[in-house]
């Protein structure tokens, strides 16, 4: 498995996702502002590995700060988390990195700078690794949910390069395969940016998951004739009441799926869940260059100055969601906000898979 991110000789090394799968070339960061350019020109992409970056460019950012005191230190790292968190606006995994290094500072605001220095390269590299562990424990809940030859149609890209490894949609396919059910993948390629060309169907060949590459304009057809017996996509945030945030087209689908009986699983880490809120409308929706839809790997394909509305992502309504594959196990939209205590006995809440 290719790796998406890691902290590596007081730098941040990433995999360029921009010119995958034609060029597998690493970019190395050595100042957190280049993070941050990184994170905007989807050099890095995906919520969860958004997240990481994010922890990882403050902790590059903060090595380069000059303080004596607590205070001082975080009125210097406050303008490096700005600059971070304006990076993509979509993903709540930035803010829930930035929220979680603030409380793990505060903790610690009795050590000295250096010492506060050092805790954040810690912490970036273990969100890192927690990461992976929520990814494998959301494909051993998810996979229960996928049956010997099943089609499961994705959306976007919510692998292992999404993620630090594994990935969200992807880990219920990988933990089927090794269990030794057939499946295959449909990938919708997923305009403009194409995430399912370049980047879910490279990498589910590299793990020898049969994967069938479909325009996002066919994915209907081919649910008509009945070739896709349930639908995995991932959440850059989904709100406490169930209402999912994830790369446009994905409402589409859900529609779809609902419209032909077709299960519609969301892979949800914890970290992409915003309990503070309680409905989708209040999620702020990204918009792009519209250079990625007028234009077509570097070529113009649309008249020029025609208006282009470029949404980065939309809402699906929590009706339309069969389950959350969560780190916690699958959950009905209505018992999410459940998850956000410890205290909550999960057991009774949790979904069976469906019998067949
Ligand atoms: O614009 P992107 O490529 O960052 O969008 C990514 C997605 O929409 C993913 O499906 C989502 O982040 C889930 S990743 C596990």
């Amino acid at each position: 498995m290719v790796k998406t991110i890691e902290w590596k000789n007081g730098k941040v090394r990433m995999l360029d996702q921009s010119r995958l799968p034609l060029d597998v070339s690493y970019i190395e960061c050595a100042d957190f502002k280049m993070v941050a350019e990184g994170i905007k020109k989807l050099w890095i992409r995906g919520a969860p590995a958004i997240g990481i970056a994010a922890a990882m460019g403050i902790a590059l950012g903060a090595q380069g700060v000059k303080a004596q005191s607590y205070d001082d230190f975080m009125e210097r790292l406050e303008p490096i988390m700005e600059t971070i968190l304006l990076t993509r606006p979509t993903a709540v995994n930035i803010y829930w990195a930035v929220e979680r290094i603030k409380r793990l500072l505060y903790q610690h605001r009795e050590e000295s700078v250096e010492q506060l220095k050092q805790l954040l390269i810690d912490e970036g590299k273990q969100i890192l690794e927690e990461d992976i562990e929520t990814n494998k424990a959301i494909g051993k809940w998810g996979a229960q949910f996928i049956r010997d030859g099943d089609t499961i149609l994705t959306h976007c890209n919510a692998g292992s390069l999404a993620t630090g490894g594994y990935g969200t949609a992807t880990a219920p396919m990988l933990i089927a395969k090794e269990q030794g059910k057939r499946i295959q993948v449909i990938a919708d390629e997923t305009r403009p940016v194409l995430q399912g060309a370049r980047l879910t169907a490279w990498e589910l060949m590299q793990e020898g998951i049969p994967v069938t590459l479909i325009t996002d304009n066919a994915a209907g057809a081919l649910m008509k004739r009945g070739m896709i017996d349930l639908a995995i996509v991932g959440t850059d945030r989904t709100a406490s009441n169930g209402d999912v945030a994830n790369k446009i087209g994905t409402y589409t689908v859900a529609i779809l799926c609902r419209e032909h009986g077709i299960p519609f699983y969301v892979a949800a880490p914890l970290s992409s869940i915003d309990f503070s809120i309680n409905s989708g409308d209040l999620i702020p929706i990204e918009e792009r260059n519209p250079e990625e839809v007028s234009t077509f790997w570097g070529r113009r394909v649309a008249p020029n100055g025609v208006k282009i509305i470029n949404l980065a992502f939309d809402v699906t309504p929590a009706k339309y969601v069969s389950g959350f594959f969560t780190e916690k196990g699958v959950f009905k939209p209505r018992d999410l906000k459940k998850l956000q205590g410890e205290d909550f006995d999960l057991e009774s809440i949790r979904l069976a898979p469906p019998n067949d």
